[in-house]
Order: structure tokens, then C-alpha cells, then sequence
């Protein structure tokens, strides 16, 4: 099967499934900058069933920031094989992949049995997988962690599983539930993954910079790096790891740069999403911001800006006191 995430650059350097982060306007700048594929934020597969307009929403991918997969969450076969027909069937080409959510560790999420919940129960994880790849087209991949808690890693298992299931790709992010983002991503489970099954594996799990990035695919094994926080205000992480990867230099952006760039999100978010989410922003610009002089203030600033023009004014004035 042609595997999309591989088509860019071989190693693929991807943008994480991100909820709340990885919107259409991030994915597109991350594409801009060299990301070779991205994922949407997870999409509840029940949600969808039930017609919510924001689920909708989620499930756009535009020209721009494609290569892109949809990445679904839910345990019931029925209801994602339903959903996958139906993306299917309204999508515009627009979408590459369908990836199953396998990681969350979000007790709402997983008190439904959704999420890192499965992989305290393969057999539904595979039959959910089974029902997908039956329902799909496009090639299916599944995104899961080194296992529930340390007592009961399970990732060398539940990959092969995925596998025999006929998963085209699997994503291991190198925690347990248990651990959520803290503590040291384990790479070795991954390498362990990556010996295990012979599908390709996307290691997942502390890439922030280029170098990082090298010392993944090298201690691992892994066909392509997936970088999550690495990317927040920094989508410059994807030409830094390109660089790196080829071994050429680097040159990071001067604050006046990324100041720039981050006034282009904001004001993609603001054109092209709902404006009276402006808040949503506010994280975005203080990532952006981080180690800046003057940040502290530009922070609290923009925390308390009522409007997108207030917004965008905070953000014009700061870049140019960077001059
Ligand atoms: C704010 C936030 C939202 C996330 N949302 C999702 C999501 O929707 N789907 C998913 O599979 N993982 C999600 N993750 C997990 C990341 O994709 C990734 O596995 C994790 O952050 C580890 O990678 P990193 O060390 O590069 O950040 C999220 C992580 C963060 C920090």
C-alpha cells in the first residue's frame, strides 16, 4: 500500500497529533517549514456519529497542509469502521491517512475505554484496528505509549498486534499513561518496538531539536521522528531537523523572526478559524515568546487582550521593540 508519510523526505520528520494545538493554520506553517506530514487533532469517532459541527470542523485539511491524517479516537469497531466510510465519503482527497488514537491518557478519555485505555485490552484494540483497515481506503496507522504503567509495559505486544491487524504504521510514544509528559521519554522501548514488527514505526517522545533528532532515528531505529512540544511557537524545528539530518548548518531565526512568524499564525488563526476564539492564541504566542526580553510583560498583555485587534496590536508593538 502507498504509504503517504514517506513520500517528502525519507526520513519523515511529522508533526504530532496535537489537540487544541495542531489546527489547520499550525499544521500549514509546520508544513511550511519543512514538516513532511502532519495529523489533525483527535476527532471523536462518537462525536462524529452524532453529527457534532465542531467535530466537523476538525476534519478539514486544506491543499496547504497536506500530506495529512485524520486521527480518530473511540473502542467501538462499529461506530469507527461507520466513520471512517463516512470520511471517506465527504473528504476531498484532502486526507491521506486514518490514524487511531491508542495514547491519550485523559480520564475522560480512557474511563470510556478510549485512548491508552486500550492497551489495557488488545483484543478490542485489534478488533478496532481489524474494523478500520476493513472500512478504509486510505492505509490506517495507530498511535499508542510504552503501556499503561510501568508494571505492565505492553508496547513490544500491542504493536505486534496492531501489525498482525493490519496497521500499515505505528506511533510509540515512549511513556506510560501513568507518567502522561513527565519524566524522560524512553527510547529503548522503541528500538524494542522497532526490532519487534516489520511495519514502519514513528518514535515519539522528547525531539527538541535537530540533534535530538538524529540521536532518535540512531538509538532507535525508527523510520521517521514524530515531534509534539517540540513545535510549540517553534515550527522551526522542522527546517533545524531537516538541517541536521543532512548535515548542513544551521541558522536559528532572530527573535524580529520568529516574532514574525508568530504574528502570521495569529493572524491565519484569526482569518481563517472562528475570531472570538482569540484566546485560543494566547499559549501559542507565549511559546513564541519564550526566553525573549520583554516577554514577561508581552505576556501579561496579551493574556488580558479583549479583543483580536488588541491582540494583534500587542503582538505588532512587541516585534518591533525587537528591531
Ligand atoms: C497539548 C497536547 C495535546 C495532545 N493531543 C494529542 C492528540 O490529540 N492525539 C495524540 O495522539 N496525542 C496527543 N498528544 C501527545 C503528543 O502527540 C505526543 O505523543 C507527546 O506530547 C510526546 O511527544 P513530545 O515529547 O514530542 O511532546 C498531545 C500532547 C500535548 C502536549
Amino acid at each position: 500500500m502507498d504509504i503517504p508519510v514517506f513520500k517528502r523526505h525519507d526520513p519523515p520528520v511529522v508533526l504530532a497529533p496535537m489537540a487544541g494545538i495542531s489546527d489547520s493554520v499550525f499544521r500549514r506553517i509546520c508544513i511550511e517549514h519543512g514538516c513532511d506530514f502532519t495529523y489533525t487533532e483527535m476527532v471523536s469517532a462518537k462525536g462524529l456519529f452524532y453529527g457534532g459541527s465542531k467535530t466537523k470542523e476538525l476534519l478539514r485539511v486544506s491543499e496547504t497542509e497536506r500530506p495529512c491524517a485524520v486521527q480518530l479516537f473511540g473502542s467501538e469497531p462499529d461506530i469507527i469502521s461507520d466513520m471512517i466510510k463516512r470520511i471517506a465519503d465527504e473528504s476531498d482527497g484532502g486526507i491521506a491517512m486514518i490514524d487511531i488514537n491508542m495514547g491519550c491518557p485523559m480520564p475522560k478519555i480512557t474511563g470510556n475505554g478510549e485512548g491508552s485505555a486500550l492497551m489495557r485490552n488488545i483484543p478490542r484494540a485489534a478488533a478496532v484496528m481489524e474494523a478500520a483497515v476493513k472500512a478504509s481506503r486510505l492505509p490506517v496507522s495507530c498511535k499508542f505509549r510504552k503501556g499503561w504503567d510501568e508494571k505492565s509495559v505492553n508496547a513490544v505486544e500491542f504493536a505486534k498486534a496492531m501489525e498482525d491487524s493490519g496497521a500499515a504504521v505505528i506511533g510509540v510514544h515512549g511513556r506510560t499513561r501513568e507518567q502522561l509528559y513527565h519524566g524522560a521519554a524512553d527510547w529503548q522501548i522503541i528500538a524494542e518496538v522497532v526490532a519487534s514488527v516489520s511495519i514502519p514505526v514513528l518514535g515519539n517522545g522528547d525531539v527538541f531539536s535537530g540533534q535530538a533528532a538524529v540521536e532518535m532515528l540512531k538509538t532507535t531505529g525508527c523510520a521517521g521522528v514524530m515531534v509534539a512540544r517540540g513545535a510549540e511557537g517553534n515550527p522551526f524545528i522542522f527546517d533545524e531537523i531537516h538541517a541536521a539530518l543532512e548535515g548542513r548548518g544551521y541558522t536559528p531565526p532572530t527573535d524580529y523572526e520568529r516574532m514574525s512568524e508568530a504574528i502570521r499564525h495569529a493572524e491565519g488563526f484569526l482569518n481563517e478559524r472562528d475570531p472570538r476564539l482569540f484566546p485560543e492564541l494566547r499559549k501559542h504566542m507565549s511559546w513564541y515568546t519564550k526566553g525573549m526580553r520583554g516577554a514577561l510583560d508581552f505576556r501579561r498583555d496579551v493574556n488580558v487582550a479583549r479583543s483580536p485587534a488588541q491582540m494583534l496590536e500587542l503582538l505588532y508593538r512587541f516585534r518591533d521593540s525587537l528591531r
